[in-house]
C-alpha cells in the first residue's frame, strides 16, 4: 500500500550516530542511538526551499538541533531524559570563551589535587565499590576520582561551563566505570574485577577530553550561529511540551527518530550517568522519568488501557496474543507496551499535525519490531497513524536491515529500519 524506495545505499551509513564521533561538537558525548549530521544535510539538500522553522521531539543527544543551526536553522526540541537534555544544551551553546575554559579548567585540576576525600557517598547501592558488596559500577579509586573532578565543576560559578565540564565528566564514565552499553541495558566488563583505573589515569582521561575535543572544536568553530537553537531546547515531555511551546501552523519541517518499539528504556542504558552526576538523586526520581518516557520498554507495569482505532495494530496485537499463548512470555508487559506505544505516536502525529504548516514535511526514522516471532510493522502503523491524523505519506524510505535478537531469528530474520516522508497536504 505505501510506495517504498530503495535508500539502502544513501542512508545505510548515515543512519548511525558513529559517523559523529569524529565530528567537531558532535563528538563530545558518544550517544548511541542517534542518526548523523549527514542524514539532516541530505534532507535540508533535497528540499526545494530552505527551512525557516524546524521541530525535533525527540531530541536526543541534539543532532538536528545542532546541525540546523549551524546552517542557520531555527529548531524547537524536546527531550525528557535530563542527561540527554545537558549534553545538547552545551552542544548547542555557540558562546564559550576560550580564556574562561582555561580558567575553570585549571580551577578544577587545583581543586581536584588539593581534595583529601577519602570516601564517596550515594543512595545508589552498586554505584561505588564498599565492603559486602557483590558488585559495583566504580572501584574505589575511580569512585573518588569521579568524586574530586565533580565537586570542583559543582564549584564553578558560572552555569554554562559548570555544564560544559559535567558534559566532559560524562563522557569519561562508562570508560572508567566496569560497565559498557549491551544493547538494552548495562553489563558488567569481561574481568571487570581484575581491572585497575588509578586517580591519574581518570584525571588523564578527563583533560584530554576537554584539551584534544572540547577545547580544539571551539578554537576552530568558524560558524557564526545566526540562531541560537538552545533558546528553544525544552527539559519536556514532548507529549505535553509541543502543544504548550509551539505556536500553530508555524512548523515548517520536523526531522526525528523516537524511541524504537525495541523495549529499550533510556533510563536504564544512561543510568550511570544519571546517577553519577546526580541527575536522578533517588530510584523514585528513576522510576518518575521513566514514566515520563514514551512507552516503548517494559521497566513500568503500564496501567492506561488506552488504544487506538488502527486495523494493522489491532491484527498485530491479536497476532501476538496468539503467540504468547503458544510460547512462555519473557515479560508480561509486552503486548500493553506495543499497544501503548502506537497511543503515543498518535498523540505525537495529532499535536504534530496542528504544528506543522501546510506544506510542511515529517522525515520520522524508525524501524520494525519483533516479539515472540511476530513482526510488528512499525513503519507502516505509524504512517497509518498519520495518515489518519490528516497527513500524507508520501513514501517509506529504506535505510538499514537490522539484525533481530537469537530468540526472534527463526521467524523474523531481518527489521526494516527508514525514513518514513510525510506531508501536510493542501487540501486537508
Ligand atoms: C532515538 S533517540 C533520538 C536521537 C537523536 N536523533 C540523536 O541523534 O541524538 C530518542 C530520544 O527520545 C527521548 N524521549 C523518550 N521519550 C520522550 C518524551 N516523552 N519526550 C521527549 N523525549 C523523549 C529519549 O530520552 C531519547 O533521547
Amino acid at each position: 500500500m505505501y510506495q517504498y524506495q530503495d535508500y539502502l545505499e544513501a542512508y545505510g551509513r548515515i543512519m548511525q550516530f558513529n559517523k559523529n564521533k569524529s565530528e567537531p561538537f558532535h563528538r563530545w558525548y558518544p550517544f548511541v542511538e542517534g542518526y548523523s549530521k549527514e542524514f539532516i544535510q541530505s534532507i535540508i539538500e533535497e528540499l526545494d526551499e530552505k527551512p525557516q522553522v524546524c521541530l525535533e521531539p525527540f531530541s536526543g543527544s541534539g543532532t538536528t538541533a545542532l546541525e540546523l543551526q549551524t546552517m542557520g536553522i531555527k529548531c524547537f526540541s524536546f527531550e525528557v531524559n535530563p542527561l540527554m537534555y545537558l549534553i545538547a544544551k552545551v552542544k548547542l551553546e555557540n558562546d564559550y570563551a576560550i580564556d574562561k575554559i582555561q580558567h575553570y579548567f585549571e580551577f578544577i585540576k587545583q581543586e581536584r589535587t588539593n581534595s583529601n576525600i577519602a570516601e564517596v557517598k550515594t543512595t545508589f547501592k552498586t554505584l561505588y565499590q564498599k565492603e559486602g558488596l557483590k558488585k559495583w559500577n566504580y572501584n574505589a579509586s575511580v569512585a573518588i576520582a569521579i568524586e574530586k573532578i565533580h565537586l570542583a565543576i559543582k564549584l564553578i560559578d558560572d552555569d554554562k561551563y559548570m555544564e560544559l565540564f559535567t558534559v566532559a565528566l560524562a563522557a569519561i564514565l562508562l570508560d572508567v566505570s566496569n560497565l559498557y552499553r549491551n544493547g538494552k541495558c548495562l553489563s558488567y566488563k569481561k574481568n571487570w574485577k581484575d581491572r585497575n583505573i588509578t586517580e591519574a589515569e581518570v584525571f588523564d582521561k578527563f583533560d584530554k577530553k576537554v584539551n584534544e575535543e572540547l577545547l580544539v572544536d571551539i578554537r576552530n568553530n568558524k560558524i557564526m550561529a545566526l540562531v541560537h537553537n538552545k533558546k528553544y531546547l525544552y527539559h519536556e515531555d514532548s507529549r505535553v511540551g509541543i502543544q504548550k511551546t509551539v505556536t500553530d501552523n508555524s512548523i515548517d519541517l520536523v526531522i526525528t527518530s523516537p524511541p524504537y518499539l525495541n523495549s529499550r528504556d533510556y533510563t536504564d542504558t544512561y543510568m550511570l550517568e544519571l546517577k553519577t552526576l546526580e541527575l536522578t538523586h533517588t530510584n523514585e526520581e528513576v522510576r518518575k522519568l521513566r514514566e515520563k518516557t514514551l512507552r516503548s520498554h517494559v521497566q513500568i507495569k503500564w496501567k492506561d488501557t488506552a488504544s487506538i482505532d488502527n486495523q494493522l495494530l489491532h491484527e498485530t496485537l491479536r497476532e501476538l496474543e496468539r503467540a504468547t499463548r503458544e510460547q512462555t512470555m519473557w515479560n508480561d508487559s509486552i503486548i500493553d507496551m506495543v499497544r501503548l506505544y502506537f497511543v503515543d505516536m498518535k498523540s505525537i502525529f495529532s499535536v504534530l499535525y496542528k504544528k506543522i504548516r501546510t506544506g510542511g514535511k515529517i522525515y520520522f526514522n524508525v524501524s520494525n519490531s519483533a516479539y515472540y516471532g511476530v513482526m510488528i510493522n512499525t513503519l507502516e502503523i505509524c504512517a497509518s497513524i498519520a495518515e489518519n491524523e490528516g497527513f500524507k505519506v508520501i513514501e517509506i524510505r529504506k535505510a538499514r536491515y537490522l539484525k533481530t535478537s537469537p530468540q526472534q531469528k527463526n521467524e523474523v530474520d531481518k527489521l526494516l529500519e527508514g525514513v518514513i516522508v510525510i506531508e501536510k497536504g493542501i487540501d486537508q
